[in-house]
C-alpha cells in the first residue's frame, strides 16, 4: 500500500497539477475536504494555499500514514484526519471546496460520482467547489493483435487437453488495464461522456462517438482513457503511454474481432454506474455488437453447493 501511495507522489505530472489546482481555487481560510486522502498530500496542498480547516478522509489503513504526516508537517491543528469511507462521515461544517483524486483508469471507475453526489449533498456548501469539476471519459477503436489473443481468443484454445472455451465469452466482457500503443488505432480518438461532477444528479452516466476506419484492420475492442478538468486550465490524462502516468490505460475488448475496410463507420455506445459496471455496444462495418461486464462472470448460484 506504501508502495502505492509513493507512486502516486512520484508521478510528478498528477501531483503537480493537483497542486497548482489547489492554489488556484483554495482561498485564505477555506474549509476543504480532501475525500481519499491516502498520504494527505493534498491535505498539505489546501494548507499551503491557505486554507483554516481541511477535513482528510480515507477509508484505508493511509489514514494513519495521514496522521501521521500532519502532525510532522505541523498542521495537525488545522487538519483533521477522519480514517471513514466518506459517506459514514458527518462534518461539523460545510466545506468551500472538496478535493479528491479517486480516478481509475477510465475515470469513473473507482465509484467519483457516487462519492461527490454524497459529498455534494452533506458535506459541502451549495456553491462549492470542486477538483475535479469534470470528466470525460474518450474512446478509440483498436486492432490490438496480440493482446486481444492472450487475453481473449487464448480460452477459444484447449489447454492441457481441456475446452476452456465457454470462459471465452465471460473474458471478453471483462475490461482490461494496458498500455496502448498509438500504432493500434484504427480510428481518430473521440470524448464518449462527460460528467459535470459539480452539476450530476446521476451515477447513470452514457454517451455515444461514430469514428470512421482510417484504414483495412481487424477491430478487437476500443481503448478507453480520461481526462480530467481539475480547475480552468489544468488538465490531466492518462490518454498517453508517454509521458507515463501512475495509470495505465484501459480497453473493452469485443467478443468477435471485426473486419472493417478504410472509410467504414464505427459506432460506440457507452454506459456505466459509477464504474460498477460497463456497456459497450454499437455496430462496426455494419456488424452489431452489444456487452457488458455484467457477463464477465457466470451468475452467483450458477454452481451448485456441496451440501
Ligand atoms: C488514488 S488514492 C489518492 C491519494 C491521495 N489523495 C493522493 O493524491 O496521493 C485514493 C485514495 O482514496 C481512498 N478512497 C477512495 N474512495 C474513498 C471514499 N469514498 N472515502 C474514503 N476514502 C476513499 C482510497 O482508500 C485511497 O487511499
Amino acid at each position: 500500500v506504501l508502495d502505492y501511495h509513493r507512486g502516486l507522489l512520484a508521478d510528478e505530472l498528477r501531483t503537480r497539477a493537483y497542486r497548482d489546482a489547489i492554489a488556484r481555487v483554495v482561498k485564505p481560510g477555506d474549509v476543504v475536504v480532501d475525500l481519499g486522502c491516502g498520504t494527505g498530500i493534498l491535505s498539505l496542498f489546501a494548507c499551503e494555499a491557505g486554507a483554516s480547516r481541511v477535513f482528510a478522509i480515507d477509508m484505508g489503513h493511509m489514514a494513519d500514514v495521514a496522521a501521521l504526516l500532519m502532525r510532522h508537517a505541523g498542521v495537525a491543528d488545522r487538519v483533521t484526519v477522519l480514517h471513514e469511507e466518506s459517506t459514514k462521515v458527518e462534518l461539523p461544517v460545510r466545506a468551500d471546496v472538496l478535493v479528491t483524486e479517486t480516478m481509475g483508469p477510465f475515470g469513473l471507475d473507482e465509484g467519483i460520482v457516487g462519492y461527490l453526489l454524497d459529498a455534494r449533498r452533506r458535506l459541502l456548501r451549495p456553491d462549492a467547489m470542486i477538483i475535479p469539476r469534470q470528466l470525460t471519459v474518450s474512446a478509440v477503436p483498436l486492432e490490438l493483435t496480440d493482446e486481444y489473443a492472450k487475453r481473449v481468443a487464448w480460452w477459444s484454445e484447449p489447454h492441457f487437453g481441456f475446452d476452456l472455451s465457454p470462459v471465452r465469452v465471460l473474458a471478453a466482457n471483462s475490461r482490461y488495464f494496458a498500455y496502448l500503443e498509438k500504432s493500434w488505432r484504427i480510428g481518430t480518438p473521440a470524448g464518449v461522456l462527460d460528467v459535470d461532477l459539480a452539476t450530476t444528479e446521476t451515477t447513470l452516466n452514457s454517451g455515444r462517438a461514430t469514428f470512421t476506419a482510417e484504414r483495412d484492420a481487424t477491430l478487437h475492442g476500443f481503448g478507453l482513457w480520461f481526462t480530467a478538468s481539475l480547475t480552468d486550465g489544468i488538465t490531466l490524462t492518462n490518454r498517453d503511454k508517454r509521458p507515463a502516468t501512475s495509470w495505465a490505460q484501459g480497453y473493452l475488448p469485443l467478443e468477435r474481432e471485426i473486419a472493417v475496410t478504410r472509410g467504414a463507420t464505427i459506432e460506440l455506445d457507452l454506459e456505466t454506474d459509477d464504474g460498477k459496471w460497463w456497456r459497450w455496444r454499437g455496430s462496426a462495418a455494419g456488424t452489431a455488437f452489444d456487452q457488458s461486464t455484467w457477463f464477465s462472470m457466470p451468475p452467483c448460484g450458477a454452481v451448485g453447493s456441496s451440501q
